[in-house]
């Protein structure tokens, strides 16, 4: 080999990366569906923010609908990783649906926090990404208790009717250094503001992000693999920059990359978003040893072996079933 052209390259891996638990489950809950009830199995919205994992299972029988009303009644449909509002529940009990929630635990936690202050009559300040799915589930919990704080405006906008009776919750895969400043923000014209009763962002998020702040403190360009609408994949761009990476960028697939990127680069992160499959992430690291950088030094901050077990109806589905 050329040693000029691999002299001093690196690459930094970082874990943990990639499926997290909650991930992990929604994907086997709709492979297993289809394998019981054959195909069409309907899923409401993307299972998992990533592309190759839904492509994969359109091939495979399942079909993704927006909503509800899309789909023919008596049929089997699949809630979304990210959580549902019981408006969307209720709908598709009226429609004769065969449900099976696919809803992290983690978001799961996060609606019974909305629930249960919202029973007390709270004002609950859900910091999270307007028009995000998992905050439109979350806040559907009690619409008229949850104001959605996601720009500088709506800390401004906030309103309080009691101010002993005011918390904030989170979306779960928010940036945590990013979350902290906000809730400064709201504490300092809302000094009584409560904290949840236990970290809404998941550990998932938060491990991938202490990852990656190793990785890209070291780096001179991060590749982030994970799709444009997985929010915690793009928080992880931006937390690579933050950390000091020279540059970050964030790939659907090895083939998104480009050759100018790697000029003047010595050591390359690389780390995946919590919906994305590992193959695409060994895409990457062949793509970046064809190019002289094969030398991968893994980065590890934690480890982890959390698992959920399937949807409860589905466990019993399978189960009758033998
Ligand atoms: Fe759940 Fe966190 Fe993954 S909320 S789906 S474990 S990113």
């Amino acid at each position: 080999t050329d040693i000029k052209n691999t002299a001093g390259k690196k690459v930094l891996l970082a874990s943990p990366r990639g499926y997290c638990a909650g991930v992990d489950r929604a994907v086997i809950a709709v492979e297993k569906a289809l394998d019981h009830y054959g195909s069409p199995v309907y899923v409401r919205k993307q299972i998992v923010h990533n592309k190759h994992v839904v492509s994969s299972l359109e091939a495979r029988g399942a079909i993704f609908v927006e909503e509800v009303d899309e789909v023919p009644p008596g049929s089997v449909l699949v809630f979304s990783a990210h959580g549902v509002s019981p408006a969307v529940v209720a709908a598709a009990a009226e429609r004769g649906l065969n449900t099976i929630d696919a809803t992290c635990p983690l978001v799961t936690k996060v609606h019974r926090e909305v629930q249960r202050f919202a029973a007390e009559d709270y004002d609950i300040l859900l910091i999270g990404h307007e028009g995000h799915e998992e905050v439109e589930g979350t806040a559907g919990e009690a619409p008229h208790a949850v104001q959605i704080i996601d720009k500088d405006d709506s800390i401004a906008a906030a309103k309080v009717r009691d101010p002993k009776k005011l918390i904030w919750l989170s979306q779960t895969t928010l940036s945590v250094d990013e979350t902290m400043e906000t809730v400064l923000k709201l504490r300092e014209k809302h000094p009584t503001l409560q904290n949840p009763p236990s970290d809404d962002i998941c550990y998932a998020t938060q491990n991938r992000q202490v990852a990656i702040k190793k990785v890209g403190a070291q780096s001179d360009l991060v590749i982030v693999v994970g799709s444009a609408n997985s929010s915690n994949t793009v928080r992880l761009v931006e937390v690579a920059l933050d950390a000091g990476a020279k540059a970050s960028h964030r790939v659907d697939f090895a083939s998104e990359i480009k050759e100018e990127w790697f000029e003047g680069v010595e050591t390359v992160g690389v780390s995946s978003g919590a919906s994305v499959p590992e193959e695409l992430v060994d895409e990457v690291l062949e793509y970046l040893a064809n190019r002289g950088y094969g030398d991968v030094r893994t980065v590890q901050t934690a480890e982890e072996d959390i698992q959920f077990s399937l949807p409860a109806e589905l466990r019993k589905e399978l189960k009758a079933a033998g």
